[in-house]
């Protein structure tokens, strides 16, 4: 199967390097074409996929990845939907962009699914979502779960979710960033190097990640064996809550929700 990506940007750039690192891929297998040459060539040298120099040419493969900017689909999809042929499968990694929309533009596609990596996929750790077109068979989404394992995870969601999904994995890496930061930078007062700090700090919250996901016991819980009474730890949490912990991350996410839909 063939694999063609229209735009080598970030995005882009992060899944090709996600596959070509896999056994499921081969490179060759990979068609790739971006706007301005350099990109392409950049990819064709790094990881010898096979580059493009036309939208022609990347449109014979079997799966056509949209990759472009949202502001660049207007004038994009009316020359892709011309060169569709039948049984190629469109994914689009674009935001904001609704399988419904998708669907009234590429009028000849079959099949349509969109796709919403997070840029965590730079280091093979998206947390990605999908959403098909009713007529996609389980071997399409089949696909596009192991094309997007190659940089982390994947759960389907019904695309009314996007948006919150969005907030909750899209947007908070940024917030998490922050708190790693903000750990580090505690640290940095109380007298340690920041290098060193940080290190700690996001080993720290990348191992209680760990232990969310694979103890399937409640956060909660999981607080309350660290909190030994009368010790250090439970100081810390009190003071979290008395300061409004759990309702500024809350706003912080109705935020991002609220300004999607202002954006939709
Ligand atoms: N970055 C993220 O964290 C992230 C997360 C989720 C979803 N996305 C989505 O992923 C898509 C790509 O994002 P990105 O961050 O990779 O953007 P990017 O780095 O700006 O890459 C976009 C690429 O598309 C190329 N391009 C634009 N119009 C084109 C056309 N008509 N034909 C061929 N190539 C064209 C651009 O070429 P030039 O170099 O010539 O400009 C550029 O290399 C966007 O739709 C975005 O919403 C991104």
């Amino acid at each position: 199967m063939k694999y063609g990506f229209i735009g080598l940007g970030n995005m882009a750039t992060a899944i090709i390097k996600g596959m070509v690192q896999n056994n499921h891929f081969t490179a060759a297998d990979i068609l790739g074409f971006n706007r301005s040459f350099d990109k392409t060539k950049n990819l064709v040298d790094t990881y010898q996929i096979t580059g493009c120099t036309t939208l022609e040419e990347v449109m014979k493969a079997d799966v056509i990845i949209l990759a472009v900017q949202p502001q660049s689909f207007a004038e994009l999809l009316p020359k892709v939907n011309e060169h569709l042929f039948p049984n190629q499968t469109v994914i689009s990694i674009a935001a904001g962009k609704s399988i419904n929309y998708l669907e009234a533009n590429l009028s000849k596609a079959t099949t349509i699914i969109r796709v919403m990596p997070n840029i965590n996929a730079i280091v093979g750790a998206s947390t990605t979502c999908f959403s098909a077109s009713k007529n996609a068979t389980n071997e399409a989404k089949e696909m596009v779960i192991t094309l997007f394992q190659t940089i982390g995870s994947i759960v389907e969601l019904p695309e009314e979710q996007f948006t919150i999904f969005s907030a909750i994995a899209g947007a908070s890496p940024a917030f998490s960033y922050m708190y790693i930061d903000t750990l580090a930078r505690a640290a940095v007062r109380a007298g340690m190097d920041k290098k060193q700090a940080l290190q700690i700090a996001s080993s720290a919250v990348l191992g209680s990640a760990k232990m969310v996901m694979e103890s399937h016991e409640h956060p909660w819980e999981l607080v309350d064996q660290v909190c030994s009474p009368g010790g250090t730890t439970i100081e810390g949490v009190t003071s979290l809550q008395n300061d409004q912990f759990e309702s500024t991350i809350f706003d912080a996410v109705n935020a991002v929700i609220k300004k999607d839909h202002s954006l939709a």
